[in-house]
């Protein structure tokens, strides 16, 4: 099936900044400074400052950005980390990596970050830290999870490698816990041309380690004072992030844009659309709708040229690796329900609104031959949240 309107299209959003990106990189390759040169201090200076922190340390991807950050805070062995299922496997990776326990809580069914009403919950004497995600590009709850981490005495790390300029009641991602976490996989918001990540932070001293960290442990060539390892982010990555750090307002604005398009054209569909918390900025690094139907809905857009992916199809507490933990099927309802029911549509800066609008079409076509076929039989489709996120509203 030839797809016509693709979930993420790279090509749309590398041909205007071609000519640029091939300069950049010629001086990188001409200067031969491969590492830990001028495009990588210069781009974690202005991430910083895009971010609001003291300091940002580039790093090799977003799953070492995570590490590191666990690793900057001593987290190890015999710590515990609270977190989400409803995530990509990395943020669990990082966990396991240093050798601490994750322990799950479920999400919010409306805007599926964590359910800052389990938290307390959850919390026992070997618990270091909270790690929310930023998912789909919206900011977790972040004031009842850092009210909770200061009266816990817990470190929060950000997983913000959804979020890339997202805001929360005036925040940046990445900028409000302890550490914050960023990806630049080539689909990000803000993506390389090749693997990238970088941890930010306010503190000086965390700052300072996750630098040693990522460099072998040393500060000096050849001086080992800790146990590091290669996490360095390349000079041809921090050359193309500079170019596109300067696009990335308004891409995300476009992606709002495109967002409230769906949103419109979506209304009374019978599918719930994505909710943006009050005084949130949401940067749709995903759209993502919610529909019983989902396997079926998803092969129709498909037999129609559109792309949609499901993100995330089986919760992490449900991979092989992570079964362990003692999160066994139905321990987190709600992450489990939703995975069976979301669909991430086509989304990025360049969607037309003529391509938002055939998706949207398709889509109300087939509920509406759904909504034919199974009236005789079925009974009506109730709504799935229970919004007990405070102040929701839809997205515009
Ligand atoms: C929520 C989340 N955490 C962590 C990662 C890991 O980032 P990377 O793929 O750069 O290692 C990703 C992205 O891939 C992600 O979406």
């Amino acid at each position: 099936m030839n797809i016509e309107i693709p979930l993420v299209d790279l090509k749309a959003q590398y041909r205007p900044l071609k000519a640029e990106i091939e300069r950049a990189w010629a001086e990188v390759l001409d200067s031969m400074q491969l590492f830990l040169g001028p495009n990588t201090r210069a781009f974690e200076q202005e991430f910083a400052e895009y971010c609001g922190v003291n300091h940002a340390i580039g790093v090799s991807d977003g799953t070492q950005a995570l590490h590191l950050a666990l690793r900057a805070l001593d987290i190890g062995p015999g710590d515990e980390v609270i977190t989400v299922a409803n995530t990509f496997i990395a943020t669990l990776e990082a966990i396991c990596l240093v050798g601490a326990v994750p322990v799950f809580v479920d999400i919010d069914p409306v805007t599926y970050t964590m359910d800052i009403t389990q938290i307390e919950s959850r919390i026992t004497p070997r618990t270091r830290a909270i790690l929310p995600v930023h998912l789909y590009g919206q900011c977790a709850d972040m004031d009842p999870i850092l009210e909770i981490a200061r009266k816990w005495n817990l470190y929060v790390i950000e997983d913000a490698c959804q979020a890339h300029g997202a805001e929360y009641k005036g925040r940046k991602a990445g900028s409000m816990g302890t550490l914050g976490a960023f990806s630049f996989y080539f689909s990000k918001n803000l993506g390389a041309y090749g693997e990238g990540g970088m941890v930010t932070t306010q503190d000086p001293d965390i700052a300072r380690r996750v630098r040693i960290l990522r460099d072998h442990g040393s500060e000096r060539r050849y001086e080992h004072d800790s146990f590091g390892l290669n996490g360095r982010l390349d000079e041809l990555q921090a050359a193309v992030l500079r170019i596109k750090l300067r696009c990335l307002d308004e891409w995300n604005n476009r992606r709002r844009e495109n967002a409230a398009i769906y949103n419109t054209a979506l209304e009374g569909c019978g599918v719930e659309r994505p909710v943006e918390l009050v005084g949130c900025r949401h940067v749709y690094h995903l759209y993502v709708i919610r529909t019983r139907n989902r396997d079926a809905l998803r092969d129709h857009l498909m037999n129609k040229g559109i792309g949609t992916g499901i993100h995330y199809p089986i919760p992490c507490h449900l991979q092989p690796p992570y079964r362990k933990y003692g999160f066994g099927e139905g321990s987190l309802p709600v992450t489990e329900a939703a995975a069976r029911e979301i669909l991430s549509l086509p989304m990025y800066a360049e969607l037309t609104q003529e391509q938002i609008l055939r998706v949207a079409e398709e889509i109300r076509l087939f509920q509406e031959e759904q909504q034919e076929e199974a009236f005789a039989v079925l009974p009506a489709q109730e709504p799935v949240g229970n919004g007990h996120s405070a102040g929701l509203r839809v997205g515009d």
